[in-house]
């Protein structure tokens, strides 16, 4: 798995292990703090393989290969995720996430490795006409460096589908993964001032910043704030599982699946929660739109419900109960 130590790669880590599979982590622990890897052992029962290697170097993912004797599957996730920051960094940002795709195709053809799946976006649906957006929803111009990256990595996926009809690959598309484990000993750890949400509403109740700046409220919905697909990180781990079951077994060169609740809530909804589950202060200010922001969006989760027979099992006011408890913990 490459990006094995971030937020979401050091979950599906342990969900791997606890479906009985043997992960190898790829990480070039650039974003990552240096106490997940312990974390994740921890959790896991043992010390899990880890490379300290970026993935595009393709003389390291040979490394890995030789060392472990080769894989069964590849699950990437290695990217840069901040769509404020790519609007900053774009040539980083194709740089990174393009070329880390590109390299690791490339070795996946060469070496004959099937089996991928895909860390992808909702955003690659850019503004829709829609907000339940389902997989048949097409992409939509994508707004930031970050969501052409993704649209991209996804276009990559679609050539090499042609190319090498052997090859099984599944692109999953997230809404917007939140909370930690349950256990309390992983979570999300952003370096600076959060980008999003969750964390940052953490950071208020934990005090290190005296409120958060709701971004808009008069947009078209029914408070005015923004409404998004929160979905427990756990769960986003847990579809990663059904999709390598299935990519391992179906007949389906290429495949998409969103990943979310199916059901939107507004920010404002979203602090409100977290003031009650947690019975803590959150100070919250409205302040202006930030550029870029889609009014609502949610994901139809029918197909990832009948295909992967996954659909997700915690709810919002569970994710964050779990995320303050990691925030706590920290
Ligand atoms: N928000 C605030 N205040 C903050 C931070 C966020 O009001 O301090 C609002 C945003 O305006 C948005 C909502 O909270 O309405 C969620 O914002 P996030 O930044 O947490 O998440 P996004 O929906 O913007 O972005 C997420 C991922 C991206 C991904 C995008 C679309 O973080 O990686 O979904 O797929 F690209």
């Amino acid at each position: 798995m490459t990006g094995g130590v971030g937020y979401i790669g050091s979950h599906i880590a342990v969900a791997l292990v606890e479906h009985g599979y043997t992960p190898v982590l790829l990480d070039n622990l650039s974003r990552s703090d240096d106490s997940i890897p312990d974390r994740i052992n921890e959790l896991c029962g043992f010390n899990v393989p880890l490379y300290k290697t970026d993935c595009r170097d393709r003389d390291g993912l040979r490394k890995l290969l030789d060392a472990e004797g080769g894989v069964d599957g590849v699950i990437h996730l290695a990217a840069y995720k901040s769509v404020g920051e790519s609007v900053k960094i774009p040539l980083t940002y194709f740089d990174n996430n393009i070329s880390a795709m590109t390299a690791l195709l490339d070795i996946m053809v060469s070496e004959r490795l099937n089996n991928l799946v895909f860390s992808s976006s909702c955003t690659v649906y850019g503004v829709p006409d829609h907000r339940e957006v389902t997989e048949k929803t097409p992409f939509g111009n994508a707004f930031s460096p970050y969501g052409f990256t993704k649209q991209a990595c996804e276009r990559l996926m679609a050539d090499v589908a042609r190319s090498e009809p052997w090859m099984r690959q599944v692109s999953l598309r997230y809404f917007n993964p939140i909370g930690a484990h349950p256990s309390g000993k992983l979570g999300e750890l952003p370096g600076g001032v959060p980008d999003n949400l969750i964390p940052y509403v953490t950071q208020t109740a934990a005090g290190q910043r005296d409120h958060i700046t709701i971004f808009g409220s008069d947009y078209d919905t029914p408070d005015g704030t923004c409404v998004r697909d929160y979905v427990h990180v756990c769960d986003v781990a847990e579809a990663h599982v059904r999709a390598l079951n299935y990519v391992s077994e179906s007949d389906i060169a290429l495949d998409t699946f969103n990943i979310g609740t199916g059901r939107g809530h507004s920010v404002k909804e979203i602090i409100d929660i977290f003031r009650r589950v947690n019975k803590t202060e959150v100070r919250s200010e409205e302040g202006p739109r930030r550029p870029g922001d889609v009014d609502a969006i949610y994901a139809n989760v029918d197909k990832a419900s009948a295909t992967l027979g996954w659909t997700s099992k915690y709810t919002v006011e569970e994710a964050l109960k779990h995320a303050w408890e990691w925030q706590k913990s920290l």
